[in-house]
C-alpha cells in the first residue's frame, strides 16, 4: 500500500515561502503582481482562474484579472499583453489556454516580455529550460518536482517514464528529470508496448488527459506514480489518469487527484510571481 505525496500541505509550504518574499519585496517597494487573462467562458478556466486569483490573496500578491468576450480578436489580445508588458504594476502575466480558435497561442505566448512570463512557455524560457539556465520552470513540472523530492527518493540513475508529451507537462517534465540526471523516456499516443515501457518506470509520470489510464498492470511494484491528469467524470467527480484503487496496492508512493499535482502548480505560479518581481527590479 502507497504512501500518499500530499500536494495539499506540500503545496501551501510553498505558497507560506512565496508570501514571505512577496512580503519583502513589497517592503522594498517592490511591486509584485499577476495579470491573469482569461478570453471566453470555458468553465475549466474559470475554476483555474479564481484559485489563481485566490492564491494570490493568499500570498499577499496583487492580482489584475482581465476577462475578455470569446470574440476578442488576435489584435485586441495582443495589444492588451503589450499594455501589461509595459505596466509596472505587473510582475507576471499568465494568458489562460487553450484560447479561442480565432487567436494563434504561439503569437500571444511570444509577445509576452519573456520576464513577466510566469507560465515558461515563451521560446526564451522553454531554450533556458533546455540549457538548464533558467529563471523560470512551468508551473505543473516543478510541482511534480516537488513532489518527487518530497518522497526522499534520489532521481539520478532512475527510469523515468513520462505519459504525455505536451509543451505545458510532458516535454518540460522529461527535461527537468534528465537535470537531474534520471534515465528518461517519454511515451505519447505512437508509442508500442507502452505497458511493457511504464513497468519499467521507478518514476511514472501520468500527463495524458484520459481518465485512470494508467492500469495497476501498467505499474511495477514500488514506482513512485505522480499523477498529472484533472478529468471531470459524466457524474461531475474529478479523476486523475492513474486507476488511484488498483495502483495504489502496487506504487510505493503516489499523488492523489484531486490535492496532488493540482495545488502545485499553482503554488509555483505563485514562487515565480515573485521572482518575475525580482527580475523587474534588477531591469529597472
Ligand atoms: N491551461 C492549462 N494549464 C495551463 C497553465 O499552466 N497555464 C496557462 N496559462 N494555461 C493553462
Amino acid at each position: 500500500m502507497a504512501n500518499l505525496i500530499d500536494g495539499k500541505k506540500i503545496s501551501a509550504e510553498v505558497k507560506a515561502r512565496a508570501a514571505a518574499d512577496a512580503a519583502a519585496l513589497k517592503e522594498q517597494g517592490i511591486p509584485v503582481g499577476l495579470a491573469v487573462v482569461i478570453v471566453g467562458d470555458d468553465p475549466a478556466s474559470r475554476v483555474y482562474v479564481n484559485s489563481k486569483k485566490k492564491a494570490c490573496a493568499l500570498c499577499g500578491i496583487d492580482s489584475y484579472e482581465y476577462a475578455l468576450p470569446a470574440d476578442t480578436s488576435e489584435a485586441e489580445l495582443l495589444a492588451l499583453v503589450e499594455q501589461l508588458n509595459g505596466d509596472s504594476r505587473v510582475s507576471g502575466i499568465l494568458v489562460q489556454l487553450p484560447l479561442p480558435k480565432q487567436i494563434d497561442e504561439h503569437r500571444i505566448i511570444n509577445a509576452i516580455d519573456p520576464k513577466k512570463d510566469v507560465d515558461a512557455f515563451h521560446p526564451v524560457n522553454v531554450g533556458k529550460i533546455m540549457i538548464g539556465d533558467f529563471d523560470f520552470l512551468p508551473c505543473t513540472p516543478s510541482g511534480c518536482m516537488e513532489l518527487i523530492d518530497s518522497t526522499g527518493i534520489d532521481i539520478a540513475g532512475k527510469n523515468c517514464v513520462v505519459i504525455g508529451r505536451s509543451n505545458i507537462v510532458g516535454k518540460p517534465m522529461a527535461m527537468l528529470l534528465l537535470h537531474r540526471s534520471g534515465t528518461v523516456t517519454i511515451c505519447h499516443s505512437k508509442t508500442k508496448d507502452l505497458a511493457e515501457i511504464t513497468r519499467r518506470a521507478d518514476i511514472l509520470v501520468a500527463a495524458v488527459g484520459k481518465p485512470r489510464f494508467v492500469t495497476a498492470d501498467m505499474v511495477k511494484e514500488g514506482a513512485v506514480v505522480i499523477d498529472v491528469g484533472v478529468n471531470r467524470l459524466p457524474d461531475g467527480k474529478l479523476c486523475g489518469d492513474v486507476d488511484f484503487d488498483a495502483v495504489k496496492e502496487k506504487a510505493s508512493w503516489i499523488t492523489p487527484v484531486p490535492g496532488g499535482v493540482g495545488p502545485m502548480t499553482i503554488a509555483t505560479l505563485m514562487c515565480n510571481t515573485v521572482t518575475a518581481a525580482r527580475l523587474q527590479a534588477e531591469k529597472a
